[in-house]
């Protein structure tokens, strides 16, 4: 008989173990998520597009389904997200003419937004993605391009911040984004949440998406942007933690099973991960993956339409990896 621990038990003296979840996967994996995970995140069903997909129409349904899982089993809940370039109405933006709206109105209507949504979960979701992956990938540029930075400037950055903290002061706020481990973004989110920091923002958090897979990030880079977001005085999540077992490069095409080695290597990658994680254990207050089992993953078509992944600790049956059983062993 297998001895393993949950994975919550498991790190119960390190961090939370969460999962991102969705209305079907609160079903399909429902042994599996109440067994192994103490933390959720709604995978879209919290985003602006879901919830308030127009000016006047607000739909909870789904979001208030998966508040109800985390309620009635004991788990905690992140929200995700309030502020994205992506999956976000064009109403926002614009006036009924559609023409862009200023400044003041899309700040408005953010504040609106964040009460409505923050307000309804404060006794639910205990930290929120506020703002999501506004830090340009590339060049010298801090920001990425976005309606958002059109029409208010950097300022709604630090608004947003500013409305969820009045809308819950008791929420934990984030600012999440990927790519966070190479060092020329990882220097620029120091910058950004250094500043806001500096301003008196209420800001409690760095989320490391942690989108990794066989190969990349090196440790050493994971380790240097732990430090150096730790150096702020924040707390920090992993936030979407997943482990593809192809280089963001590697554009070939379908497996239909991993290849030999594969699994061997992504165990290797997953216990070294969690050994490093371990040793952060002050700073870092809880690791989400993006998905729980292997049956389901946003990596399924990306960047490869109609490519599998394989990127867990659990298998498309559920069943242990070996990936998981490697970080049962860890001391
Ligand atoms: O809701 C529509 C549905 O009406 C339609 O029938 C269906 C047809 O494709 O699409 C549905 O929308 C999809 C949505 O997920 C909900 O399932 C979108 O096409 C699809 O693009 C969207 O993908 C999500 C993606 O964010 C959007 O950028 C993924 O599920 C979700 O895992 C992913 O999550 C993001 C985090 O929020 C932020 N960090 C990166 C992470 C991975 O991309």
């Amino acid at each position: 008989m297998r001895t393993e621990l949950a994975l919550k038990k498991r790190f119960a003296d390190d961090f939370k173990i969460g999962a991102a979840v969705n209305p079907l996967t609160i079903v399909s994996q429902q042994e599996l998520l109440t067994h192994h995970f103490n933390s959720i995140t709604a995978e879209n069903e919290m985003k602006f597009i879901s919830v308030h997909p127009q000016e006047e129409v607000y739909t909870f349904e789904a979001a208030d389904e998966l508040a109800r899982f985390a309620r009635s089993n004991g788990m905690a809940m992140r929200g995700h997200t309030l502020v994205w370039h992506n999956q976000t109405p064009d109403w926002l933006f614009e006036d009924r003419q559609g023409q862009p709206v200023d400044q003041a109105e899309l700040l408005k209507r953010l504040r609106s937004h964040i009460q409505t949504v923050v307000g309804r979960y404060k006794q639910d979701i205990y930290a929120w993605d506020v703002v999501n992956e506004v830090i340009a990938d590339e060049g010298g540029e801090l920001l990425r391009p976005s309606r958002w930075l059109d029409i208010a400037g950097p300022d709604f950055i630090g608004k947003a911040f500013e409305y969820a903290h009045e809308a819950d002061p008791e929420a934990l706020l984030f600012y999440n984004d990927y790519n966070e481990s190479d060092p020329l973004k990882r220097d620029k989110i120091y910058a950004l949440v250094k500043s806001l920091r500096e301003r008196g923002v209420p800001i409690h958090g760095i989320g490391l998406q942690a989108h990794w897979n066989l190969y990349d990030p090196v440790l050493d880079d994971i380790r240097a942007a732990i430090e150096k977001y730790a150096s702020l005085g924040l707390q920090l999540q992993l936030t979407e933690l997943d482990m593809s077992v192809f280089r963001f490069e590697d554009r070939r095409e379908g497996l239909t099973v991993p290849e030999p080695g594969m699994l061997e290597r992504q165990a290797e990658r997953y216990e070294a991960v969690f050994k490093l994680l371990k040793e952060y254990r002050d700073v870092i207050s809880s690791v989400t993956f993006w998905g729980a089992a292997d049956d389901y993953t946003w990596l399924d078509g990306f960047p490869v339409p109609g490519r599998k992944n394989w990127p867990f600790l659990f298998d498309e049956r559920h069943r242990p990896k070996p990936a998981f059983d490697r970080i049962q062993t860890l001391s």
